[in-house]
């Protein structure tokens, strides 16, 4: 039962990408994430504007969200792209150029993509594909957008939300398409987040032009966690799970998990749902000061496993039982099922899972692993009976072997490697970035991309779970100024042999002086 769906899997994602998106020429008809072999699992991440919307949304507000994600164990979970939302970041100057706005980003906002870069995390930027944004506080791409998406590349943004205000007379499928070619012309591969709510139903076109759209309206407003709200775009983007998949995910908006005003039971529930939906996991609480049960909740491994499980199926309810819903059809790349008993109600549910619920023959004897209490019991044939307190889950995994591995969690010790070459006299030319891997299993090695400058090599070496990416460069030649390239690197994921998320970093290289002398490593 666990090898033969793999290879039916494999057979049937190569039949769709030879049918369905290999004939070519038109990028309509092509997932983006085959060009980049970006977010093939759903992006995870932070963002500022459930928690803070403008203020105080600041260079010293990012940094300090940074060192919470880091510290609190985040990072090491899988948490990457972070940057400001609706932050006032830049304003669009005489000549029609967007400028950074000092005053808040004293780094410039290609300095604060370097600080994200070199604490081994993603830059995260925001743009409106209107006039302005929505408070007018920026300017929309509107009547720019082939100059603005150049601007982000330039700030090595790896990741942009693209909201939706101020739009009377566009439409969202054909102004975004606009914002996909801009983007694509500006040459820096991203992950390029629609932010139309749902409008023009980006679900049905939007997987050639972007690698996730929201599905719903506003979570929250700023600092105002509302249960309701979200439990609103639970139901909306439930509906819509056929449209998930690697490269092309739903959005039903950053969380909330952590925001004051919810439970604990509250914040495993809509974390619980979110990792279930394969929903893009962007916190959206203060990571400077979170309570223990939130860090717990947020760096639950098992259940951001099931988030980023490498198929990308997005679960859905298949059952509901009184109150309760039970959430499955979700299928994990080792042949095991997720399963989530949700309890929205007032009382305390009892449910029985059956086998049947889990996608497996009735008679089939099963291992199930609680994903919160961290438990494995079994094997037993027959229903795997849960009791869920109000407004509570039980996520559980349901195997037919004993073993839970994890995918991939990647996690790299900086995005950004400096050379700095000054005549003749060239000092440090090699240098290197680790890339490990903190899911289950030891990865295959990365493959770099062909085409790299002739100034620079990369050559990667293993170690246990963790790899190398050895930089070298060679200044011989070379006049002096600033040169610059994005390394590309590919992999699989052992078990289920699918793609991985490409990954990339920057290489910057400062050549003063006279041309550089031979390279001395
Ligand atoms: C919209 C988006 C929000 C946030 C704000 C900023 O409402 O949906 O996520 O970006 O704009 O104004």
């Amino acid at each position: 039962m666990t090898k033969l769906p793999r290879i039916v899997t494999a057979v049937f994602m190569g039949l769709l990408l030879l049918v369905g998106f290999g004939r070519g020429e038109d990028p309509a008809a092509k997932l983006r994430s085959d060009q980049d072999g970006l977010a093939l699992t759903p992006p995870m991440g932070w963002y500022p504007w459930n928690e803070f919307g403008q203020e105080p949304q600041n260079e010293k507000l990012i940094k300090e969200t940074v060192e919470g994600l880091v510290r609190s164990g985040m990072k090491e979970a899988g948490y990457t792209y972070i940057g400001p939302d609706e932050g006032i970041c830049f304003s669009r100057d005489a000549s029609g150029k967007l400028t950074p706005n000092l005053a808040r980003y004293p780094s410039g906002l290609r300095g604060l993509g370097d600080y994200v870069h070199q604490q081994g995390l993603k830059y995260a930027l925001y743009t409106d594909a209107g006039t302005r944004t929505c408070s007018k506080a920026m300017p929309g791409t509107k009547g720019h957008e082939f100059e603005d998406m150049k601007a982000f590349a330039e700030w090595r943004a790896d990741y942009l939300k693209v909201d939706w205000c101020n739009t009377t007379g566009q439409t969202p499928d054909s102004t975004y398409p606009k914002l996909r070619d801009a983007q694509l012309a500006a040459g820096r591969p991203l992950v390029f987040s629609l932010c139309s709510w749902g409008e023009g139903q980006p679900w049905k076109w939007a997987a050639s032009v972007g690698h996730l759209w929201r599905t719903t309206g506003d979570i929250c407003g700023p600092g105002k966690a509302s249960w309701t709200a979200a439990m609103k775009n639970v139901e909306a983007n439930e509906k819509l799970s056929a449209s998930a998949g690697p490269g092309h995910w739903n959005d039903p908006d950053m969380m909330i998990t952590g925001m004051s005003g919810l439970s604990e039971a509250q914040n495993r529930s809509l974390f619980s749902l979110w990792c279930m939906m394969a929903s893009p996991l962007m916190a959206g609480n203060d990571l400077r000061s979170m309570t223990e049960s939130t860090i717990n909740i947020l760096t639950n491994r098992e259940a951001i496993g099931i988030n980023q499980d490498p198929l990308g199926i997005q679960g859905r309810i298949v059952r509901k039982d009184g109150a309760a819903e039970i959430w499955a059809g979700k299928r994990l790349f080792d042949g095991s099922q997720a399963v989530l008993v949700f309890n929205p109600g007032e009382a305390p549910a009892q449910v029985q899972v059956t086998p049947g619920d889990a996608g497996f023959e009735e008679s089939a004897s099963l291992y199930a692993r609680d994903l919160w209490r961290h438990q494995t019991s079994g094997p037993r044939a027959g229903s795997i009976r849960v009791t869920v307190a109000p407004k509570d889950v039980a996520l559980l995994r349901i195997s037919e072997t004993s073993s839970f591995p994890l995918p991939p969690i990647i996690v790299a010790d900086s995005y950004r490697v400096v050379f700095h070459a000054s005549g003749n006299s060239a000092q440090k030319l090699a240098q290197a970035i680790t890339v490990k891997n903190n899911g289950s299993s030891e990865l295959p090695l990365w493959t770099v991309s062909p085409g790299l400058p002739a100034w620079l090599s990369v050559t990667v070496t293993p170690s246990g779970k963790t790899q190398t990416f050895s930089n070298k460069v060679s200044v011989a030649g070379l006049g002096r100024g600033h040169y610059h390239a994005v390394v590309k690197a590919d992999n699989r994921e052992p078990i289920s042999g699918l793609p991985m998320s490409a990954l990339y970093y920057d290489v910057d290289l400062e050549v003063s002086g006279a041309a550089g002398g031979p390279a001395n490593r």
